[in-house]
This record gives C-alpha cells, structure tokens and sequence, in this order.
C-alpha cells in the first residue's frame, strides 16, 4: 500500500514540476514542453489533489497560478436550466407575489423567507461529486453556459474539496453563486489599467465577467475574484436540504462562501422590513447589488411551486428605483434601421451613470417624442431602465431656453426625395428599399447599409472579415449595390481598394462562399423580415423544411407555424409574394446558394411517450425529472388517461397508481427509474 507520507512526495515533486513549466511558458517564453504534455501533468495534480483530500492545495497551481492556456472555451451544459430572477419594484408586487404563491399551493402556509442581497456579478455553477469540485460553467443562455473550470480553481475562496463535512454531503450537487469584485480592488486595479494605458473596465461586473472568460488562467489568478454561494442546482438527493437557510449555514461549514447579510424572516412584513434596512445599507457595502432576493425558506414548498419556464415561482428579486442622472440634448438626429423605421435619438452631453458613460437616448418614435415634448438644447433627467438601457424620464423645464422649436421629423429623405409614412405610435417610416443613392446622408443609403450588415452578422450569414467599416467601403465605393453583389465581389477588384490585403481579402471570398451552403433557418432569418427573429426562423425552416416551400404559402399556413402572429404572418407573405424579392432569392440560387435542411432531433425511445411522475422519487425531484424525460422526447403529463404509456410511481403514490392499474399502464418504480431512463 502507498504510504501518505509518498503521495505527499509526489504531490510535491508534481506541484514543483508544474511551477517550473509555468515558469518556463509564462515568464520565460521558453517552453520545454508541448501544451498537451503540460495538459496531461495539471490534469494528473487535479485527479491527485481530488482523490487524496489531506494534500496541502493552498499553494498548488491548480488554486494560484492556472497555467492552463485553452485556445477556446467549451460548451457546459447545465444539468437544470440557470433561470433568472421574477422583478418586485414595490411592497405591493411582494404581497402579489405571496398571494399567486398561496393561491397555487391551495392551503393557507405561513412562509418564513430568507432574505439576502442581489449580487451584481456573474453568474455560476459549481459542480460537486462526492465532495470534489468537477467542473464550473458559467451561465451562457441558462442551458448551455462554457466550461471555466481552469479560471474557477484559481480562485482561493471556492474549496476544490468540501471541508467539515464528516462525509455527509449529496452525491452530486450544483452550487450556484455569484462571482464578484469588492470595489476597492476593482478601483485599484482600473487605476493601474489606466496607468499603464491598458483598457479600463466600465463597471465591476464587465471586470468580473472579462476575467472569468480568460483563456489563459493565468491572469484569472493574479485577480482577487470574490464568490458568495447562494442556492442548489442539480442535487442527487433532494430530501438533503430542508430550508434555504440550512443550505447556506451547511455551504458555509463547507467552506463556501455566503453573504453576510442572509437572514430568515418569519413572515412578509418582517422580509419588507429587512429589505428596506438592506437597501439603506447598499452604499456602504464594499461591493454593488442590484436589488434584494427574497426566497420561500422551506425546500419542500418551493419543490412544489416549482418553475415557470423564465424564473422559481419561490423567489423574486425587490429591484431598486433606477439611479437618475441629467444631462442636456445636443440635439436629435433620426436613425435609419435595416426595415425603414427612423428611430428619434437624442445626443446627449456625455453623462455618468450607474458606473457608465451615457452620451445618447432612443426616443423610440413622435409619439414619446411629443409625450415627453423633447426639444433640442433642453435639459433631461435620464434612468437607466433595467440598469442598462438609458431612457429619458423628464425635461427639466426650468431649464429650457427661449425660443426653442418642437421636433418635426422629415417627411422625405431629404437626398433621394423618397417619401416618408407614419405608422403605429408615430413611428416614422421611409416607404422604399431599393439603393437609389449613394449619398451618405440619404436615408435609403443607410438602410441599405443596415441590411447588408444583418444580412453578413453572426446568427445570420456568419460571414467573417465584413465589418461595419468594410460594408462602409464596398457600399461607398459601389462595388455592393445589392444583396447579391456580395457574391459577385471579385479579388482583383476588391484588392484595388486601399486597405485590404490578398490574405484579408482571401478569407472573406471564402467566408462568403462557405455561407452559401448555409443552414435554412439562417438564410431566413438574414433576409431581415420584420418581426422574424432567430427563433421564428428555426420554426420556419423546422416546418417548411425548404426554400422553395415558402413561395407558394399562403397567410394561414403560416399562422400554424410555432410563434408566428397575425403581424409576422402578414409580413412573410408580403415578402415572398413581392416579384423583388423573388428575384433576389432567385439571383442568390443563381449564384450558388444551396441552403441545408433542418436535421430532425434525435428520437430516443421515450420520443412522443406520454408519462406522469407520482409519489417521491429516491434520486430526483419532480421537475429534474421531467426536464430529463423532455429531454428525451417525452410528453410529461399531469393526469392520468387511455394516453397515458407509463406511470412513474415513487413511494405513497396514491390515486395515480391505481387509475393506471385499471387502465393497464406500465408502471415504472423508484428502483427501475434509472435503467428505464437509460434503456437497460
Ligand atoms: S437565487 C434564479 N440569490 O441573479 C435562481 N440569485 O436574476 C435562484 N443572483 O443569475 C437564484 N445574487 O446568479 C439568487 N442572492 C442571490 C443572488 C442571485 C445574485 C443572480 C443569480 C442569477 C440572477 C437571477
């Protein structure tokens, strides 16, 4: 048998071994060995340090300094979704939420709460099996985030091993917290940015999210990232935790941090009250929060009230009234988006607000224009909505100067004399899209410009090298005067303008040439349909599965697809109707445009089965369980009938159990849960 005394040694030699590559890539710039080989030793100290807790890891790589150079980071898929947090802005919308959640439950419960601040930081999870932590992921869009477990295990404060736990802990469970930065640091660190004329972050949540997304662990290491954990994800054993406040008093045993101001509150007023004490403390606490949570404390209840598909029904977050600056109006321009629509911006003397410079402000359309009588020159009280978008509250009267004019927006480009309509809320809209200038200051020029760049972007064609600028060039320079002009750009011609290299110019013709053969969906969603979203394309393509199909459908056909509206309807078929678009579709097929099918979803051999879940179940809870089976195809279903293919009977199952007997359903129990999931 190895003695602990040997694996401390090879801990040791393993650690220094380590060091030194580091050394010799990091500082040095002289690796002697490949990144793989130096991949293979950080994973053999990681797999050591997981399988012998006594090691000393407080001065491993693996928590100071990461070493780890990925060239991108991988996808995490989260075991159940990251949801977002239900808005409170008033002790009104508190008792709101009380009362859906007693009406729902049907009994009359005195909850008690747990109370703590809202974190502005950057969401993740942290996931623990037999007490190691596995592997850490970010956020992402709630159900795929990306894998940062390199940038995670340099953080000092998060343990790779649960500490005090005497062996009692679930299987596996996913911790969910909230990384940050204390301001102080943050402010430090930018001061010695700005010194060294690096960039400086905007607000501590940009730093924070910057650093956790670092390939290279390296830099991670030398930041003073901070973490409050605050709840459960995924866990083996759901019957582990009875209240929120014992899983932040057991996550604290553990060594996990939590926040400080975590308190249980016995009823709503109390909660209201802590509230309120914790939003007058907001500016003298050493890091930003963005509202307060409030959760159901008893694990059981918020089991019940389970999850609307955006956020719990057991929690909600009481925001705080947005911060509100003024500034004044230079003055208001139009702006021209890719579907006509001339959007009233306000220019504004840059201002400060909420940690980032504010310099300009959507009107929308004249009818907020006129709501609000905006004037140029005025002065006006400025919020940042939803902390982020800023929005023009007010004028400040008081201050406007004499003589000052209403806005009147144009009733014709002004360059290529194109009329202008108005429709809903006054929304002003330039009635062409066809490129008849190219002058920069003609409406119809700039729309143009908006479609080629929605036409090229990410979600759309995905074309790589065609950046604003570059659109700027071609469109000026008259060598893209249509959609399928850009298929027809040519290396000498493009090579003649000045700043474009043949590698450069390389690239792009074959980006542009790759996306031909691009994904339906894609193609659908880059012609820029109004109302016509990523999504709506993907249910588009999914039901009419070709281009061609599109073409001789009719506005009701339309109506049956997944998400599509009156309004939506209205416009797909106005545009494949329209004898322009057709040709431009029909140019693009010329040009060799071949668009890809949708691929249909892996079946598995529960696609389509109809299933209800009763009683307790050992391993899950209700809702891991239905997102597994969905997951897989399934139809779960609340009640019993002749649809019904299996009933899943956990233990007390009560009326279920014995309307699927008599209806001769299979039933699966608790103990073959795991080999009917897998198909044993
Ligand atoms: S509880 C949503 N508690 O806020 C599931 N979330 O808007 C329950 N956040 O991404 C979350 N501080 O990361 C909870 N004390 C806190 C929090 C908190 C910050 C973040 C969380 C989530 C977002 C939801």
């Amino acid at each position: 048998m190895v003695s602990k005394t040997d694996i401390q040694k090879e801990h040791t030699k393993l650690k220094e071994k380590i060091k030194f590559h580091n050394e010799k890539y990091h500082s040095e710039d002289n690796p002697e060995i490949s990144d793989q080989e130096f991949d293979l030793l950080f994973k053999e100290l990681i797999d050591l340090e997981n399988k012998y807790a006594f090691l000393d890891t407080t001065d491993s790589p693996t928590r100071t300094v990461g070493g780890k150079k990925l060239s991108v980071l991988t996808p995490f898929k989260h075991e159940l979704p990251m949801l977002s947090l239900d808005n409170a802005f008033s002790s009104d919308d508190l008792k709101d939420f009380e009362k859906r959640n007693l009406n729902k439950l049907k009994e009359n419960i005195d909850f008690s709460y747990l109370v703590e601040p809202k974190i502005d930081g950057v969401a993740i999870s942290l996931f623990y099996q037999n007490g190691k932590l596995i592997r850490a992921g970010t956020r992402g869009d709630g159900l795929i985030g990306e894998d940062v477990t390199h940038n995670v295990l340099t953080m000092s404060e998060i343990p790779t091993t649960l500490k005090n736990t005497n062996l009692d802990y679930p299987k596996e469970m996913e911790v969910r917290g909230e990384i940050f930065v204390e301001l102080n640091d943050f402010h430090l660190i930018n001061k010695n940015f700005k010194k060294n004329n690096q960039k400086v972050f905007a607000n501590p949540r940009n730093f924070v999210a910057g650093s956790i997304r670092q390939l290279d662990s390296s830099i991670v290491a030398k930041r003073p990232l901070k973490i409050f954990c605050h709840s459960i994800g995924y866990i083996s054993d759901i019957n582990f935790f009875e209240t929120q406040d014992e899983v932040l008093k057991k996550f604290y045993e553990w060594g996990l941090p939590v926040s400080k101001e975590a308190e249980v509150c016995k009823n709503l007023d109390e909660a209201d009250n802590l509230i309120n004490l914790l939003t007058l403390k907001r500016d003298k606490l050493n890091y930003e929060i963005d509202g307060i949570v409030i959760k159901i404390n008893n694990k059981a209840i918020q089991e019940k009230l389970g999850n609307s598909s955006r956020s719990p029904r057991w929690a909600i977050a009481k925001k705080f009234a947005a911060e509100v600056g003024e500034s004044k109006i230079l003055n208001i321009s139009f702006q021209m988006g890719r579907t006509g629509v001339l959007t009233p911006v306000a220019n504004l003397e840059p201002v400060k607000l909420g940690g980032v410079t504010i310099s300009n402000a959507s009107l929308h359309n004249m009818d907020e224009v006129r709501r609000l009588d905006v004037r140029e020159n005025d002065y006006v009280k400025i919020i940042r909505a939803g902390d982020v978008i800023p929005k023009i509250k007010e004028v400040v009267l008081k201050k406007r100067e004499q003589g000052s004019k209403v806005v009147i927006p144009p009733n014709a480009c002004p360059t290529c004399k194109n009329t202008i309509s108005f429709f809903e809320s006054n929304t002003p809209l330039l009635n062409t899209n066809v490129l008849t200038t190219i002058d920069k200051n003609c409406y119809g020029f700039s729309q143009f410009k908006e479609t080629l760049k929605h036409f090229v972007s990410r979600n759309a064609m995905d074309i790589d090298g065609l950046g604003q600028r570059t659109i700027d060039i071609f469109v000026e320079k008259e060598l893209v005067t249509s959609l399928p002009d850009l298929y027809r750009l040519r290396e000498e011609d493009v090579l003649l303008l000045e700043g474009f290299a043949q590698k450069s110019v390389g690239k792009l013709l074959n980006s542009l040439n790759e996306s031909l053969n691009t994904d339906l969906h894609r193609f659908i969603y880059a012609l820029g349909i109004k109302e016509i979203g990523l999504e709506t394309s993907k249910n588009l393509s999914k039901y009419f599965k070709n281009l061609k199909s599109f073409f001789s459908i009719d506005y009701e056909t339309y109506l049956e697809v997944n998400d599509v509206g009156e309004v939506a309807a209205t416009n797909l078929e106005k545009f494949f109707k329209s004898d322009s678009n057709k040709n431009l579709i029909e140019e693009l097929i010329q040009l060799g445009l071949d668009l890809k099918s949708p691929v249909q979803i892996k079946t598995s051999h529960l696609t389509d089965k109809v299933i209800v879940v009763t009683g307790k179940l050992s391993n899950y809870s209700r809702e891991t369980l239905k997102l597994k089976l969905e997951n897989l195809g399934a139809k779960v279903a609340n009640s019993i009938s002749k649809k019904t293919d299996y009933l899943i009977a956990g233990s007390d199952s009560g009326t279920k159990l014995s309307k699927a007997k008599q209806l001769n359903i299979d039933i699966i129990s608790d103990s073959d849960l795991e080999s009917f999931i897998n198909n044993l």
